[in-house]
């Protein structure tokens, strides 16, 4: 990775692909269940957008262990990066909680009479963290090129 002159910014560009794809999935998503576009059905959007977000990961874990290879203890001194890392796992866990806690019940609040209410607190707040967990691990990640 260090050597070649096209290796690391060729795995950037995947892993900004990724980040992409990752990104633009959930944020879909989670702005429907902040309660916009609700003439979409959450279980027919989440079916299509959720194998989007899962096949992200694949480009992105990959370039990002590469990248990381590169400069290892560098980046495990970097504050930025323990923070970033942090906020995957609060992104997992939140996601965790949303799929256990949140969506089992999503037929009673998706269903047609009950859709135009717009989804229940629990989704809007598990919508909303999500947003703002990746949007800061986005920043964590631009800022490892100054911190
Ligand atoms: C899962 C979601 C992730 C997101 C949203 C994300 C986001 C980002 C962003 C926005 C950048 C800056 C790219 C640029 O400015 O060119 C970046 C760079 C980087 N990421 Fe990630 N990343 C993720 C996962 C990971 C993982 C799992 C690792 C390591 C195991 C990792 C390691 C790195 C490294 C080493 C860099 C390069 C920093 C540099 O060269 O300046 N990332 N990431």
């Amino acid at each position: 990775m260090r050597e070649s002159l096209w290796l690391y910014p060729a795995v950037e560009i995947v892993h900004i692909v990724g980040i992409g794809l990752l990104f633009g999935s959930i944020a879909i998503l989670d702005l429907r269940l902040l309660g916009f576009s609700k003439s979409i059905s959450v279980r027919r959007l989440a079916s299509h957008v959720l194998p989007w977000s899962a096949a992200a990961f694949l480009l992105i874990v990959p370039s990002g262990f590469m990248m990381f290879i590169a400069h290892a203890s560098d980046l495990i001194a970097s504050p930025v990066f323990v923070l970033k890392m942090c906020l995957i796992l609060a992104a997992g866990v939140n996601a965790a909680l949303f799929h256990t806690a949140v969506f089992p019940s999503v037929g009673v609040w998706d269903s047609e009479e009950m859709r135009k209410l717009g989804p229940p607190p629990s989704a809007r707040a598990c919508a909303a963290a999500s947003l703002l967990i990746w949007i800061s691990v986005i920043a964590c990640g631009r800022l490892l090129a100054y911190f």
